[in-house]
């Protein structure tokens, strides 16, 4: 099959194997370059095909760090291709198996008992034990185990309208949008999706299982951002999320505490994913942001700041440096007052004409593309390409049935 970008609203509904293959490879390679890590032995990583979750995975490989990675992706169908997310852990797992390092994949709902149950065990059963834990879901909905209730979360301002600008990337316009505030009931469904209770679900059964390892850390990843983003962001439904994910962490680390082991936050930097494309106001202020920082030199992607999270945060000889709350900042770099009084500066003054030379819209434009497979050199996007291609531990799986 000949494999084409083809974009609806936010999303590209098309991923090509090779080009995911590269894309994957390109992190793996930045991570091994930074020289040999002392990291973890064996990692569990829920949300680990895209985004912050597969750059953690990625990192992972540099220290030779078993992986168990857990996601929620779609195999190819028909005339239909696979999901980005199923092509990266195909990618990932076929590399780490050329470097003779372990590698297994779970593809199912992470929020459900039986993915966590199906998990455990392989834990058990392979590694013994793990000594991280990532938690890196973005979903949009959640079924929950116990009640069966459906959540769907929304991105919706608090309180009051939120009036402002955004752009459509792949049309290059920029547009006012206005946005009612949330009612009570999808402020409440948001947090059940992007809040804190999946990640203790996960920890309290994986702890209750005897399959952490003294000294374990879990971690989550948040998001602040400056205020020009807080009404949709940290003032928002997302934001309430996030600081139920706090609240998490604060009761994880009181269990964990006893056994040497930790629960941490640490706030990223805004990133184009495909969870981040889905915000409005965001893709705007990330084209504004990477303009920026990319003229400073302080630009960096998912695979960068994770591997500035484990070599400086993480693992790291020295004392890690927290902020008051406790949380690790990767967003040190964007949160610079200098690039952030430009940002400032400049926000009022873009417009769909000016959108090219104010912004690094072609910038935001290529990592999109690229978290789809596409807009890689190597590839040649005319050629026939297989589109069934299976996840290595997948199909063992199956095949042992
Ligand atoms: P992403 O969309 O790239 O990745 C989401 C991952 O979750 C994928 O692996 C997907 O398969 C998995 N997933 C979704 N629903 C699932 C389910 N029901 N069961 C199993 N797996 C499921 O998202 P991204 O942006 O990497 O986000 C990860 C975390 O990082 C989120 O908590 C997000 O808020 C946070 N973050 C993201 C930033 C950004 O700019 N992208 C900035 C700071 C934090």
């Amino acid at each position: 099959m000949i494999i084409q970008p083809k974009v609806r609203g936010f999303i590209c509904t098309t991923a090509h194997p090779g080009g995911c293959e590269k894309m994957v490879e390109e992190q793996i390679n930045y991570a091994q370059a930074q020289g040999a890590l002392n990291g973890p032995k064996n990692a569990l990583i829920i949300g680990a095909s895209t985004g912050y979750g597969l750059a953690t995975r990625a990192s992972c490989l540099a220290g030779k760090t078993k992986t168990i990675g857990v996601s929620f992706e779609k195999p190819a169908e028909d005339s239909r291709t696979a999901s980005a997310g199923w092509y990266n852990t195909a990618a990932f797992e076929h590399i780490a198996h050329k470097h003779k390092v372990y590698a297994k994949s779970i593809n199912g709902d992470a929020f459900s008992n039986a993915i966590k149950q199906q998990t455990a065990n392989l834990i058990r059963a392979d590694l013994g034990q793990v000594d991280l834990v990532v938690y890196s879901l973005a979903s949009p909905r959640r079924t929950h185990p116990q009640t069966g209730e459906v959540s769907t979360s929304v991105l919706k301002p608090i309180g009051k309208n939120f009036s402002g600008k955004t752009v459509d990337p792949i049309r290059g316009i920029v547009k006012e949008i206005t946005l009612e505030p949330a009612t009570e009931a999808e402020i409440a469904d948001t947090v059940a999706v992007m809040g804190g209770e999946d990640w203790e679900m996960w920890i309290n059964l994986l702890r209750k299982e005897n399959l952490l390892a003294p000294g374990v850390i879990t971690l989550a990843y948040t998001y602040i951002g400056p205020e020009l983003t807080h009404a949709i962001y940290k003032d928002g439904t997302i934001g309430r999320a996030k600081e139920d994910l706090q609240q998490s962490a604060n009761r994880l680390n009181q269990q964990l505490n006893h056994s040497g082991g930790q629960a941490l936050l640490s706030v990223n930097k805004a990133l184009v994913t495909q969870a981040s494309s889905a915000i409005p106001v965001v893709p705007l202020y990330i084209s504004l942001l990477f303009k920026i920082m990319k003229e400073k030199g302080t630009h960096e992607g998912c695979v960068e700041q994770i591997q500035r999270l484990f070599r400086q945060h993480l693992y790291s000889s020295a004392p890690p440096p927290r902020d008051a709350a406790g949380r690790i900042r990767l967003d040190d770099l964007e949160m610079q007052a200098d690039v952030q009084q430009k940002v400032a500066e400049l926000w009022p003054q873009v417009t769909t004409e000016n959108l090219r030379k104010l912004t690094d819209i072609a910038g935001y434009l290529d990592d999109f593309y690229r978290l789809f497979g596409f807009n890689s050199k190597e590839i040649d996007y005319n050629s026939e390409v297989e589109v069934n291609i299976p996840i290595e531990s997948i199909r063992e799986a199956y095949e042992s049935i």
